[in-house]
């Protein structure tokens, strides 16, 4: 009997959500390819996934863009795609560097963007091209500019994306996770964080959010709306109708 296990590539998958996704993932059964910058991560998790690697960094954008077609060939298949790359940065919009501005740009939109527009030939109609935004696209804090738009950017390139792909039933996923207990803020590139509450679970988060996916790859349950742009908890961008 064929392999009927779902196929899914999670690039940024040495970061901390990154982990956790593929620990759940596997945890359902899903065949797993894996990129990103931490060469030695990606041998530790694969010698649990028993799946292909791929070495990537952000500014590389041309590879980035051949990560889905590498996951299509090194998995026989692809029905998903999950980006979790990406990095903190604060201040003042009048003091940011453009430095780091174009780094947050960078690693933020263009490199979860160049990720998805190769993925969008490789994954199977009914799949999902899912990357993580933030709920800050919905309330950007004062001292967050530069971060806040760089989410801002993918967040709007995914909604317009999502119409592009809706008649061949591809979930574009825009998730809009709080803040979680993963220390991200305190790896910013530039800036120190605005006063911020504790983080919430990020195991519970993701969880819901691979929920969302796989419960897409399922198909359609009677109650349950599955349009090619989820708009529940996670997935709020577009509004604009074609
Ligand atoms: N944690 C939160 O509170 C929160 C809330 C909402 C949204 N998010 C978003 O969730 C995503 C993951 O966050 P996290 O909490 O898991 O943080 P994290 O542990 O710092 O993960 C960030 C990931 O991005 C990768 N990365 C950073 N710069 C890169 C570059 N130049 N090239 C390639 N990869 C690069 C890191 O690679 P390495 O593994 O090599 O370091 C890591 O895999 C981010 O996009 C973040 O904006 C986080």
């Amino acid at each position: 009997m064929a392999d009927q296990a779902p196929r899914v590539l999670v690039v940024g998958a040495t970061g901390a959500l990154g982990r956790i996704a593929v620990h759940e993932f596997l945890a359902h059964g899903v065949r797993l390819a894996l990129a990103g910058r931490d060469r030695a991560g990606l041998a530790d998790l694969a010698a649990t996934t028993g799946g292909p690697t791929r070495v990537l960094d952000a500014y590389d954008l041309d590879t980035c863009t051949a990560s889905g077609p590498w996951a299509l060939s090194a998995l026989g298949g692809l029905d998903g795609v999950l980006v979790t790359i990406g990095v903190a940065g604060f201040g003042p919009a009048a003091t940011v560097p453009n430095a780091a501005a174009e780094h947050l740009m960078t690693v933020n939109a263009l490199c979860p963007m160049a990720v998805l527009r190769g993925a969008v030939p490789a994954v199977r109609d009914g799949g999902f091209l899912a990357a993580v935004t933030g709920a800050i696209v919905n309330a950007p804090l004062t001292g967050t500019a530069d971060y806040a738009a760089s989410k801002a950017a993918l967040a709007c390139w995914l909604g317009v994306l999502a119409r592009e792909v809706r008649t061949r039933r591809v979930a574009v996923v825009d998730a809009r996770l709080p803040h979680l207990d993963t220390g991200f803020a305190s790896r910013a590139v530039v800036g120190s964080p605005p006063p911020l509450q504790p983080g919430a679970d990020p195991v519970m988060h993701v969880r819901g959010l691979l929920g969302d996916l796989l419960g897409h790859l399922a198909g359609p349950v009677p109650g349950r709306s599955a349009p090619a742009h989820r708009s529940g908890p996670y997935a709020p961008a577009t509004s604009s109708p074609d």
